[in-house]
């Protein structure tokens, strides 16, 4: 084949692989895992054929030559960044939850430049409808520091977690999609019919995913009242096997109400100053505590050295959060 025709854009004439619409998802599946799909091109749907762009001639398939529309190239956040305003230490990442994107801005210089950056996010993530920059987080709700930097002034978004729907708001509730895989690794290890105290639930994390695999009950407490009002709303969100009840209050004082009630398992998520409520939890825990601390893995090794410790995320340098498991007897 001639290869040497080119579009206007400068772009080589693509190769395209036909195949009947039925066919065109396993195809495509198979092309991916083959990396031979060209992704320079859009697929194009044609009647009852599908054309798929691909990067060479490929066994057993009818591939012809044929113009097909280039896909819209999005540039990355620093390259916007260095087009517009030149060349200098422009951050690269941010994080995404739902429709929203959160830049951590270490350095307030940063802040002059917030058109931009947020221009730059949403052109680089078309689903992005709304941009914050975070100063740090702060108080006892642990909630993120945040000014707007443009797009929508709105800070409640939906998010998806493993298939799960969480309603939060990034500037009222705690909220750390570095989690995600640790609220489902957790609920993996409760047991059919068993009994949760979630202590530091937030908006739900750990009692949902627990509840939505598991007939359980949950009982999630937090502080923040923003935080089991969204807690609330989320129970209606996802499909639950079992059941989950939200308390506002102090996990504290929330435990001494329970006398002569127990639980399987007793959840702590509140790495700064969970050790502080752990004398309460163990005399309520029957099976298990897990409890997050923050620290050097010297730091837990000495004092949590007997029990099985995993880290879980990076926190500071040399340092990180520690999902610790403790038996109880
Ligand atoms: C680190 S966040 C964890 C939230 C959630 N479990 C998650 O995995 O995303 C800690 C939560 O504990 C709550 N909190 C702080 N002090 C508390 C207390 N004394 N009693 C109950 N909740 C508290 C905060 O409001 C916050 O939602």
């Amino acid at each position: 084949m001639n290869r040497n025709k080119h579009l206007p854009l400068g772009l080589p004439v693509p190769l395209a692989a036909v195949v009947p619409k039925e066919k065109a998802q396993e195809m495509l599946n198979m092309l991916k895992k083959k990396k031979l799909i060209d992704t320079r091109y859009k697929v194009v749907r044609e009647g009852d054929l599908v054309y798929i762009p691909v990067k060479e001639v490929v066994d057993d398939l009818k591939v012809v030559e044929r113009e097909l529309p280039p896909r819209e190239v999005r540039e990355d956040l620093r390259t916007c960044l260095e087009r517009r305003l030149g060349r200098g230490d422009w951050p690269r990442s941010f994080s995404i939850i739902g429709d929203i994107a959160i830049i951590s801005i270490n350095d307030e210089i940063l802040l002059k430049y917030a058109d931009h950056i947020a221009e730059c996010i949403m052109k680089s993530q078309k689903n992005v409808k709304s941009v914050w920059g975070k100063l740090g987080t702060e108080g006892p709700h642990r909630t993120a520091k945040l000014v707007h930097l443009g797009g929508e002034r709105r800070s409640e978004t939906l998010y998806k977690e493993h298939g799960l729907l969480f309603k939060v708001d990034v500037a009222r509730v705690y909220v750390n999609p570095s989690l995600a895989n640790e609220h489902s690794s957790v609920a993996s290890l409760i047991r059919e019919g068993e009994e949760v105290l979630d202590m530091f639930a937030g908006v739900g994390f750990f009692a949902i995913h627990i509840a939505s695999r598991k007939r359980t009950k949950v009982v999630a407490v937090d502080i923040n009242p923003n935080a089991v009002r969204l807690m609330i709303d989320n129970l209606t969100l996802n499909k639950l096997k079992g059941e989950v009840i939200p308390v506002l209050g102090d996990a504290g004082e929330v435990a001494k109400f329970f006398k002569d009630k127990s639980f399987d398992v007793i959840i702590m998520n509140l790495p700064h100053s969970a050790v502080k409520f752990l004398d309460e939890a163990r005399r309520l825990a029957r099976r298990m505590i897990v409890l997050y601390a923050v620290g050097t893995e010297e730091e837990i090794k000495e004092k949590f050295g007997k029990y099985k410790y995993t880290k879980v995320i990076d926190y500071a340098p040399y340092k990180g959060i520690w999902r610790i498991e403790i038996p109880s007897k």
